[in-house]
């Protein structure tokens, strides 16, 4: 009965850490209207979904350090720290 009763909890624990995972960090809203978050999503934008994470967190950098020049994301950039950065690449680089 208690190994029932643990057994319960741990998958209510791993489902829910699940969802959780798969929550877009704060911030990702702003990326996502030209950036799908899916890859069925057809788009002009270039695709970040299933990219390496370290490119998308280097090319955000060098936008916002001017390194690289782009049309809007060098001016997007500026808005974003290093820590939401690595959030919103990691989660990116998960989706497909
Ligand atoms: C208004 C539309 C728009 C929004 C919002 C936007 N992007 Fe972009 N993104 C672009 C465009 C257009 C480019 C091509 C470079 C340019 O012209 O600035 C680009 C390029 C990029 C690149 C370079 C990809 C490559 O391989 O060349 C990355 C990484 C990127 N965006 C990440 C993000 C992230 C992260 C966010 C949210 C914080 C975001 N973008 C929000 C339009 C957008």
């Amino acid at each position: 009965m208690r190994s029932t009763l643990a057994a319960a909890i741990a998958y209510v624990t791993i489902a829910a850490a699940t969802v959780a995972s798969a929550e877009p960090p704060a911030g990702a809203a702003a990326c996502s209207g030209c950036h799908p978050s899916s890859a069925r999503v057809q788009s002009p934008v270039v695709r970040l979904v299933g990219r390496d994470r370290a490119e998308i967190v280097k090319a955000m950098q060098d936008f916002r350090s001017g390194a690289r020049a782009g049309t809007v994301m060098d001016r997007i950039a500026k808005g974003f720290t290093d820590a939401e950065i690595q959030a919103i690449a990691a989660w990116y680089a998960a989706q497909r």
